[in-house]
C-alpha cells in the first residue's frame, strides 16, 4: 500500500478474490478498481456466504471501500446490475464513462466460432467485444441508460485517491499465462493480463504503483485448451486434493504441480515485489485455517522457502482456507 496491483501468476483461478477480500478488510482499503471482464469470476467467502463476482470488485466486503470499474474493462450490463444488487453496493460503486459494453451478440459469436470454441473460451464474448472496440464501433458505458447513475471518470478518481495517500488496489483478472501477449498463445484470453495492463485499464501510470502482489496457488490449474506443464490425470489430482471446478463456468479444471520456472517468468514480466500463496491447505491439510506461520508443518515452510529462493520475492500472504480471514499475514 498505498497503491497495490494484484495480478495472477498462472492461468487465473489463483484465488485473487480471496486475497483482495482479506486486504480490503484488514487494511481498510479506500478504493478498489476492477479491470478485465465478465469471463473472470472472483470468489469471495464471507461469513459462510459465497460470492462469485464477475464485475463488482472483490473489495466490496469492506463497506467503506469505493468500488470502481476501469475504462479498459468490458462490462456485461445485466451481470453488473445483478451483482450490484446482490452485494448491496449501489451507493458506492462507479464505472468509467468509456468502459466497453459486451452484448449478447458477442457471446453468440464466441460460442459459434469454431476457432474460439477450440480454444475453450468461457463463451461470454470477451474476445469479440474487444474486437468491436478495436474497430471503434463498440458501445461504451455512457451510451447505456441503466448505467447513468454509476458513471464517473475512474482515472481521475483513482489518481486523486493515490495523491491523497489513500489505500488503493488495482484488481487484475485471470493470470499472466492467459495474457494475449505473454501467455500460451493462441490459448489465451483476448487481452493482456499483466500488471502493466491492469494499470493501463485503470488509468494509473507505472510510477504510481508501490507494490505488485503476485498471486500463486500451491498448485497450478487451467480451464480450456492449451499447454499445462506437468499435467496430472484427474484421479491423481483428486488424490492430491488439487481437483477443482471453475467458479465461473462449472467446468473441470486441469491441474499440475507448482512450476518454478513459470513462477520466475511471472515475477519478471509483472515486476512483482511480493507474492501471495493460496490453498496451502490443499497440499498440506494440517495447515487448515492456520493464522500463524509457526503453526505450519515443516514441509509447508520448506515449500514457501523454496518459492522465495527461486523467485527472489517474499511470500507475504498465505491462504489456509476459503474464508477471507483464513490468512497468515507476514507483512511488517
Ligand atoms: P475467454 O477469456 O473467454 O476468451 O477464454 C480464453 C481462455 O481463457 C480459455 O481457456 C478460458 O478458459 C480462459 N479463461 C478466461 N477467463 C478465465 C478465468 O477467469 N479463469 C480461468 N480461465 C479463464
Ligand atoms: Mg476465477
Amino acid at each position: 500500500m498505498p497503491c497495490t496491483v494484484i495480478v495472477g501468476a498462472f492461468w487465473g483461478d489463483e484465488g485473487k478474490g480471496k486475497i483482495i477480500s482479506y486486504l480490503a478488510l484488514k487494511d481498510k482499503l479506500d478504493v478498489c478498481v476492477r479491470t478485465g471482464s465478465v469471463n473472470a469470476a472472483h470468489t469471495v467467502w464471507l461469513e459462510g456466504k459465497r460470492y462469485a463476482l464477475h464485475m463488482v470488485p472483490a473489495a466490496f466486503v469492506y463497506e467503506k471501500c469505493r468500488l470502481l470499474v476501469g475504462a479498459g474493462s468490458n462490462v456485461h450490463v445485466a451481470k453488473f446490475l445483478e451483482e450490484v444488487e446482490a452485494a448491496k453496493v449501489k451507493n458506492r460503486i462507479g464505472m468509467d464513462y468509456q468502459a466497453s459494453i459486451i452484448e449478447e451478440k458477442h457471446s453468440t459469436q464466441d460460442k459459434t466460432s469454431a476457432h474460439l470454441k477450440g480454444l475453450g473460451t468461457t463463451g461470454w464474448g470477451v474476445g469479440p467485444a474487444i474486437e468491436e472496440r478495436v474497430r471503434r464501433t463498440a458501445k461504451i458505458a455512457k451510451d447505456i441508460p441503466e448505467l447513468q447513475p454509476y458513471l464517473t471518470d475512474v482515472a481521475t478518481e483513482v489518481n486523486n485517491a493515490i495523491e491523497a495517500d489513500k489505500k488503493v488496489l488495482l484488481e487484475g483478472t485471470q493470470g499472466l499465462l492467459l495474457s494475449l501477449f505473454h501467455g500460451t498463445y493462441p490459448y489465451v484470453t483476448g487481452r493482456d493480463t499483466s500488471a502493466a495492463a491492469i494499470c493501463s485499464e485503470a488509468g494509473v501510470g507505472p510510477t504510481e504503483v508501490d507494490e505488485v502482489l503476485l498471486v500463486f496457488k500451491a498448485f497450478m490449474t487451467r480451464v480450456g485448451a492449451g499447454p499445462l506443464p506437468g499435467e496430472l490425470i484427474k484421479e491423481e489430482a483428486l488424490k492430491r486434493g488439487w481437483f477443482e471446478t471453475a467458479a465461473g463456468t462449472g467446468r473441470d479444471r486441469r491441474s499440475a504441480p507448482f512450476n518454478f520456472e513459470l513462477a520466475r517468468k511471472a515475477v519478471k514480466v509483472n515486476g512483482a515485489t511480493q507474492a501471495a500463496l493460496t490453498k496451502l491447505d490443499a497440499s498440506y491439510p494440517e495447515c487448515k485455517s492456520a493464522r500463524k506461520y509457526d503453526e505450519l508443518p515443516s514441509e509447508a515452510k520448506q515449500f514457501i522457502k523454496e518459492i522465495e529462493k527461486q523467485t527472489g520475492i517474499p511470500v507475504v500472504l498465505i491462504g489456509t482456507g476459503p474464508e477471507a480471514l483464513d490468512i497468515i499475514d507476514r507483512r511488517k
